[in-house]
């Protein structure tokens, strides 16, 4: 992302083709990092069924590409499944290494925002792991407040980890 150059970037929706690069993307955190807790790569129907979760019903899923090489993702699956949450999501973004700390996070975030705000969703909730501080700073950055901290609910690599929420509210509608 250096050579010079303005790369053109482009935030755009997913679309069944970029399934193998998201996966790629997604799994590398899994297997080098606490940014998901998940301990193993998702592959077969578990990747389908994230794919799904993210893509179903009003749910929303970016890619953000850079000089036509996809560079990162960020989407929006339910909070929590029980009825009374459907106008809450919770947010995941990931971006490639090499693409980090040149604003593409926040792009796709807020477009992210901006894109389930359209579709009426209220409420998006962050669960990140707190010793991610970049990612507790790109959600700060894009307007989510701390909600929560739960120390040592997760544990990965053979230690506790500490969960932070942080949630922004999309409208001001005062009721549902
Ligand atoms: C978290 C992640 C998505 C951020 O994406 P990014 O494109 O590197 O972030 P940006 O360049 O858009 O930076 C956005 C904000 O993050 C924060 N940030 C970025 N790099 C940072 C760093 N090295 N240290 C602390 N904060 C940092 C800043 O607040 C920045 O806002 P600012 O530029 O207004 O100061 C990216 O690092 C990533 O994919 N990490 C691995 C996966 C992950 O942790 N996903 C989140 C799971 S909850």
């Amino acid at each position: 992302m250096s050579d010079g150059k303005t790369p053109e970037i482009v935030i755009r929706f997913a679309t069944a083709g970029d399934g193998p690069a998201l996966q790629a993307i997604f799994n590398h955190e899994v297997e080098s990092s606490t940014a998901s807790l998940e301990w193993y790569p998702l592959a077969g129907e578990d990747w389908q069924r994230w794919l799904f979760e993210h893509t179903r019903d009003n749910h929303v899923l970016l890619v953000a590409e850079v000089a036509g090489a996809v560079a990162g993702f960020a989407g929006y699956g339910a909070f929590r499944t029980k009825a009374g949450y459907v106008d809450t999501v919770e947010d995941s973004v990931f971006i490639k290494e090499a693409y980090r700390g040149h604003g593409l996070g926040k792009r796709l975030l807020r477009r992210l925002l901006a894109e389930a705000r359209d579709r009426g969703i209220h409420a998006v909730v962050a669960a990140v792991i707190a010793e991610n501080v970049v990612s507790v700073g790109l959600h700060h950055a894009v307007g989510f407040v701390d909600v929560a901290y739960l120390p040592q609910v997760g544990h990965k690599f053979g230690r506790w980890v500490d969960l932070q929420l942080l949630q922004i509210i999309l409208d001001n509608r005062p009721t549902p």
